[in-house]
């Protein structure tokens, strides 16, 4: 049993408190937009929401920590300014990493509103499909509007 806050709605989920929280949110709260890549072993970024204002590795993290946690997922960021910049990039192939990357970002822009390139290039999400210079640019983009409103 874990109680937290999923994209502004208080969820109770009745599941073993070892459940990774991706699954919770993809099987129990049919958040689909969370992705697994890697297996769950925290290499590829694919499954990261925001927990409290940072970034996280929800294949990583077991519910039973995350009682009272604040959590958004990509399904929380439909109208953020990322959202919008990598629509208008065309920053998109077949979208597997985004969910993760958008999370990723959204947190650093809440951080560091107009972050270095290092900071950029030190965020764990590729895109296998090539769109790696089309999101620098939708991060550039925001970044240049100045810091995004929490959505
Ligand atoms: Fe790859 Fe979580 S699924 S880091």
């Amino acid at each position: 049993m874990a109680r937290m806050r999923v994209n502004g709605q208080a969820l109770e989920f009745a599941l073993d408190p070892a459940t990774p929280l991706l699954w919770a949110l993809r099987d129990a709260a049919n958040l689909t937009g969370t992705k697994q890549g890697c297996g769950g072993t925290g290499q590829c970024g694919a499954c990261t929401v925001i927990v409290d204002g940072s970034a996280a590795l929800s294949c990583t993290l077991a519910i039973g920590t995350l009682e009272g946690a604040d959590v958004t997922t990509i399904e929380g960021l439909a109208n953020h300014p990322l959202t919008l910049a990598l629509i208008a990039e065309d920053a998109i192939q077949c979208g597997f990493c985004l969910p993760g990357f958008t999370c990723a970002v959204a947190a650093l822009l809440q951080q560091s509103p107009r972050p270095a390139a290092e900071q950029i290039d030190a965020l764990p999400n590729r895109c296998a499909c090539g769109m790696q210079p089309r999101l620098r640019r939708a991060i550039e983009r925001v970044a240049g509007a100045g810091a995004p409103e929490p959505s």
